[in-house]
């Protein structure tokens, strides 16, 4: 156990203050005395995955932070179980490397697999949550380990059953995955690269050299991705917006009832706000739903932004905005 641990360092944002206690946990031992301790010693508790959806306060976080580093990854047969604290994309490289499809368009996303599950990441026309098999998660509250099958999961864009639920830390996830070449070209900018076929590697190639032009360089400053969920809004909401624009491209989810409202594209083509910036953080110049923040921003201002945002948003289009970014 450590005291006083910076933990800007430990996310993608770069920004955020101390851990008044943090312990890193490799195996599933380690995570059981933690969260006992945060018990006995009656600590607020916050999981730590990759880091690359928080924005922690400027204040930090007073109690016991806990980054889940468990490791390992298993492939049997079609199905590949993950360790929480694996990164991401290691994973995808993996299954690329194994010939198996599933994973390919959720290619380069920073995070852990953890992380990736509770948020159920998506991109380029794929979701986590179509090849989720089972996630094993450890109960704080019975001190259990637990198996929950998919459909437990509930699974919704950028959600899940384990983010209402914090009691739960995701362990291990089972991701069932297929040898049969089944390429998801649908997303506009793939198939500009690839056409109507291609291979895995070909695919996670071209989703890398799309990410690497819609999202800060890491290595030069920070960033969450995403900062906003798209909306989803009713048949009728969306009727309303589409006879007042036309042009908006909007998609239908299939999986919930409603329609998704790129907000990226009226941030960009109806407010000209890329690239708008206030103090030390600005929406990234080609993808304003992305918040990008120079080294050494503050939580604060990344806040003051994301709040400006929503008010434009509600003001000129009547909807109100959810942050997709974990804040602490
Ligand atoms: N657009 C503009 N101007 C811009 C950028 C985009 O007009 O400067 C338009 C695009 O042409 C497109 C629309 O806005 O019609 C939406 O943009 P894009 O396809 O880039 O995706 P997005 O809806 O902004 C979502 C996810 C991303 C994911 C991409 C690709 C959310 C909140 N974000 O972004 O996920 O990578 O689709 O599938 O759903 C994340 O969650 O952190 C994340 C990065």
């Amino acid at each position: 156990m450590e005291r006083g641990v910076s933990l800007a360092p430990l996310t993608t944002f770069g920004i955020g203050g101390k851990a008044k206690f943090f312990v890193r946990v490799k195996i599933l031992d380690e995570l059981r005395e933690s969260l006992d301790y945060a018990r006995d010693q009656h600590q607020r508790m916050l999981i730590l995955g990759g880091g690359s959806n928080v924005l922690i306060s400027d204040e930090g976080f007073d109690g016991l932070v806990i980054k889940i580093e468990l490791s390992g990854v298993e492939q049997q047969g079609e199905m590949v179980v993950a360790a929480a604290g694996e990164q991401w994309d290691g994973l995808v490289a993996g299954t690329i490397e194994a010939e198996l499809w599933g994973l390919e368009n959720l290619s380069g996303i920073p995070g852990s697999v953890g992380g990736a599950v509770v948020q159920n990441i998506g991109a380029y026309g794929q979701a986590l949550s179509e090849v989720v098999q089972w996630v094993e998660v450890f109960d704080t509250e019975s001190g259990k380990l637990k198996t929950l099958q998919k459909n437990e999961c509930v699974f919704e864009y950028r959600d899940s059953f384990f983010k209402h639920h914090p009691e739960l830390v995701v362990v291990r996830a089972a991701f069932e995955l297929s040898s049969v070449p089944q390429p998801i070209l649908t997303y506009k900018d793939v198939a500009t690269r690839l056409g109507n076929t291609a291979s895995l590697a070909e695919i996670r190639k071209a989703i890398i050299a799309i990410r690497k032009d819609k999202f800060p360089d890491l290595a030069v400053e920070g960033t969450a991705g995403s900062f906003f969920k798209n909306p989803i809004v009713s048949a009728k909401e969306a009727t309303r917006l589409k006879d007042r624009y036309p042009e908006m491209p909007l998609f239908v989810m299939p999986e919930t009832q409603g329609v998704k409202v790129p907000i990226a594209w009226l941030l960009d083509k109806k407010l000209k706000l890329n690239g708008f910036s206030l103090g030390s953080v600005r929406l990234f110049e080609r993808q304003p739903l992305v918040i990008a923040a120079n080294r050494g921003a503050r939580a604060s201002e990344v806040r003051a932004l994301a709040e400006k945002i929503k008010k434009e948003v509600q003001e000129n289009f009547g909807i109100i905005l959810a942050e997709e970014v974990k804040m602490v």
